[in-house]
């Protein structure tokens, strides 16, 4: 692993879950941990590169010579990855919720007194950041997804590769136990624009983060 590997270049991450706000009190999230993307993070600093990282709410301390920006719902996550820009390669890591309540209450949330009855989120479709940022006019140099999936993962994978428009995806079947949402370590398989596909077997965020970001210079240098 070269140290002045992506020296010069400035590489985007977003990493962690997003928060979408019900009321004052409660949310709408998903278990990621943001260990994937800080790993990545840390790995491309050390790699030389300018990195700014946009982290939803994780419990994790920031990598050295890394600039961090904390977000917490995914449109503020969208705003700070724009605000970034430009940007040599941008890695979308974090779990971004899909869908919000159409509105945030401004007092906590009642239940009906004398009532047993259910109740009804109204959700909406959040911004889609790698889509945005993959079609922008500063569009990054190189785009990344990650597809996290339960099944069907490599089909999913190619299909979000292409209409996100991406360079490359990182799929990540998260039904297995060990790897995934919030473990410490992680197997994924890259799957390049012309659809040829490289697995990279279980170890730790860390260790597979380094792997990453040396085969993404190349990719980088290629392109
Ligand atoms: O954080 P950890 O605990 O370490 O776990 C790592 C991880 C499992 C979260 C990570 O490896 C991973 O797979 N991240 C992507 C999670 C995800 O939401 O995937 P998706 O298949 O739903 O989304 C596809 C891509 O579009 C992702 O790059 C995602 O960041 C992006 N996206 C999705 C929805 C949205 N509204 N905006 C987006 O940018």
């Amino acid at each position: 692993f070269e140290r002045g590997l992506l020296a010069g270049r400035h590489i985007l991450i977003n990493a962690g879950p997003t928060r979408e706000a019900i009321d004052p009190v409660r949310y709408i999230s998903n278990h990621s941990s943001g260990k994937m993307g800080f790993a990545l993070a840390e790995a491309a600093a050390e790699a030389g590169a300018r990195v700014t990282l946009v982290a939803g709410p994780v419990n994790l301390p920031t990598p050295a010579r890394v600039q961090r920006v904390d977000v917490v719902s995914a449109q503020q996550m969208l705003d700070a990855c724009l605000a970034a820009l430009p940007a040599d390669l941008f890695i979308a890591s974090a779990a971004v919720a899909d869908y919000r309540p159409d509105a945030c209450a401004e007092q906590k949330l009642k239940k009906t007194p004398g009532s047993d009855d259910g109740m009804t989120l109204t959700l909406v479709r959040n911004p889609d950041i790698l889509a945005t940022l993959a079609s922008h006019s500063e569009r990054p140099g190189f785009c990344v997804g990650f597809a996290a999936e339960t099944q069907d993962v490599l089909g999913y994978a190619r299909d979000k590769l292409q209409r996100k428009n991406l360079d490359l995806i990182i799929a990540n079947d998260v039904s297995q136990s060990g790897i995934g949402f919030n473990s410490d370590d992680n197997a994924v398989t890259l799957i390049d624009r012309d659809l040829t596909s490289t697995h990279l077997p279980q170890a730790s965020k860390q260790k597979l983060a380094r792997d990453l970001i040396s085969r993404l210079a190349t990719r980088l240098d290629r392109h």
